[in-house]
């Protein structure tokens, strides 16, 4: 798939079933989602993957921090059979500003997506308040100043879904060239 047909082509996909890639495939993607800007080369992150029973721990911590039921929690953490959590591990003495690290992080995440979507396999996205909950954050094992950005669900679209292409939006109007007064 060549790169405009990827980003015309990658959702964000809400139902996900497996498979979803092995710990080793998505090393390998990794690798080369690496490769995108990064101010410093400082690799800002890491990546906890949680599938199968792993997933409810995640769910207990959610629970715990929020009150609703576990059942509730673990529907949440089974939407897909790969949980990727994003953590971000800024680099504290780098002269590299902290909002360039996390934009690095984010780069590098839009690239792990669209090789996810490549290789034909559907990801979303999410975040939420929890994020900061420290049954959360006791449960990743982040340390000040490590913060989670959200989770990567990973699976596969259910098969004959069809594609749905984005329509590219106009965006005439962000841009402009320069001239000065
Ligand atoms: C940083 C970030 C956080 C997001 N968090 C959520 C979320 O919590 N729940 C959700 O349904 N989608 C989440 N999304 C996905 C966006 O809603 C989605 O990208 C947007 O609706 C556009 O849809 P598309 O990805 O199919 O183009 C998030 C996306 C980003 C980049």
């Amino acid at each position: 798939m060549d790169v405009m047909t990827a980003i015309l082509t990658r959702r964000s996909e809400q139902k996900l079933a497996g498979p979803a890639p092995s710990p080793e495939e998505f090393r390998y993607l990794l690798k080369a989602a690496s490769c995108a800007p990064d101010h410093g080369m400082l690799r800002p992150w890491r990546w906890l993957l949680m599938s199968g029973d792993s997933r409810d721990a995640l769910a207990a911590a959610l629970a715990e921090d929020n009150g609703k039921s576990l059942e509730a929690m673990r529907a949440k953490t089974r939407r897909a059979p790969l949980l990727a959590t994003l953590v971000f591990s800024p680099d504290p003495v780098s002269p590299v500003p902290e909002w360039e690290q996390m934009a690095a992080v984010s780069a590098m995440t839009t690239s792990l997506m669209l090789l996810l979507h490549a290789r034909g396999f559907g990801s979303i996205w999410r975040t939420g308040a929890q994020l900061d909950a420290e049954p959360v954050r006791k449960l990743l094992d982040l340390d000040q100043p490590e913060r989670a950005l959200g989770w990567l669900y990973i699976g596969t679209v259910e098969p004959g879904r069809p594609t749905r292409r984005r329509q590219a939006p106009d965006v005439g109007d962000r841009l402009k060239i320069f001239s000065p007064v």
